[in-house]
């Protein structure tokens, strides 16, 4: 989607906005799959409700993209304009044990910075990719560490009432790959309230989670992690692997053989290979086991 209309671009440097036309999702994002279409890459918080009050009355779609580590993209010529937070600096500011962090800040160099400043908790999320807004929408964990136990108090965009919010970390609730934020809610930022230990020990803790990841996951590859949530008492990635589908593809979309809960992109898969690759082992997994797994990774198809 394109955006022409030359009030429209002056009201975004109003507000501080900066129009990025024609970029390729493709390329803001881990599968490295998705089309083209007009990002907004906002610098202010405040300028969002006005933001998106003017997308709004202009009739543009508009999604919220964070690091794009756990996201499929549709090809083509995207139906909805994209809005990301511009990085800022510092991203992370730390006092006593309270770590106040921005949204856009990378999750693994949170995690490591705070580290330094004898703040841990978070060594199992140390792999993770992508943003900590895009952490804590969907309670990021890995390695018995959740993101969203440590959550004192989260800004938001509440989509719902078209403001800024600032909650309680008690008033949301935080389960396995699933928050009570709205799907149209976008996090601004966060502050975070981790145990003090000693730099080396987290530093320890930190070294063999990567060991682990670096052991059981196609890292280097392009991947959304897993494609599927566990269900419960039950691993999807070995459910996939009892099947025989690890290598099984579509097109250039292929389960990887390292870790066969993540679907690799092994050179120019289309959106369209990585879904009926998606769909195929969904149904294997359905027939074999009676389960229907539910999708871990976000999908923009509409
Ligand atoms: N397994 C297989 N074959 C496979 C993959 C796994 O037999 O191809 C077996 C393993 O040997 C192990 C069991 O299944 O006995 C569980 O595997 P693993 O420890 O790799 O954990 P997982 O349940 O597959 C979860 C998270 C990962 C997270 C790891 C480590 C989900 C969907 N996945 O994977 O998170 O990194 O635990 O804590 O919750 C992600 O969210 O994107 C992600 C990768």
């Amino acid at each position: 989607m394109r955006i022409e209309d030359p009030k429209l671009l002056t009201a975004f440097q109003e507000l501080d906005v900066e129009w990025k036309p024609a970029m390729s999702l493709a390329e803001l994002t881990y599968l490295g799959i998705g089309g083209t279409t007009d990002l907004l890459s906002i610098r202010r918080h405040d300028a969002i409700p006005d933001l998106l009050n003017l997308l709004d009355g202009h009739g543009i779609p508009h999604k919220f993209l964070g690091g794009g580590s756990n996201l499929l993209v549709i090809d083509g010529d995207l139906p909805f304009v994209v809005l990301q937070l511009a990085s800022c600096d510092p991203d992370v500011v730390i006092e006593g044990n309270i770590a106040s962090v921005d949204a856009a800040a990378d999750l693994g160099r949170t995690v490591t910075f705070c580290a330094k400043h004898n703040l841990g908790g978070m060594e199992g999320l140390i792999g993770v990719p992508g943003t900590v807004g895009g952490a804590l929408r969907m309670n990021a964990g890995a390695y018995g560490t959740q993101i969203g136990s440590y959550v004192r108090e989260v800004k938001l965009y509440r989509a719902a009432d078209r403001r800024l919010e600032t909650l309680h970390g008690k008033q949301i609730s935080f389960e396995y790959r699933h928050t009570s934020f709205a799907p149209d809610d976008m996090m601004l930022s966060v502050k975070l309230e981790l145990p003090c230990k000693p730099y080396p020990e987290i530093l320890q803790g930190i070294r063999i989670c990567n060991e682990k990841r670096r052991a059981s996951q196609p890292l280097g590859q392009k991947s959304a992690g897993c494609i599927f949530k566990n269900p419960p008492g039950a691993s999807a990635g070995r459910m996939i692997d009892e099947l025989g589908l690890k290598g099984f593809a579509v097109g250039d979309a292929r389960v990887s053989d390292r870790h066969a809960n993540f679907f690799i992109n092994a050179g120019h898969a289309s959106a369209a290979d990585m879904l009926a690759l998606i769909a195929g082992v969904r149904e294997r997994v359905r027939g074999a086991y009676g389960v229907t797994l539910e999708y871990e990774v976000v999908v923009w198809n509409v």
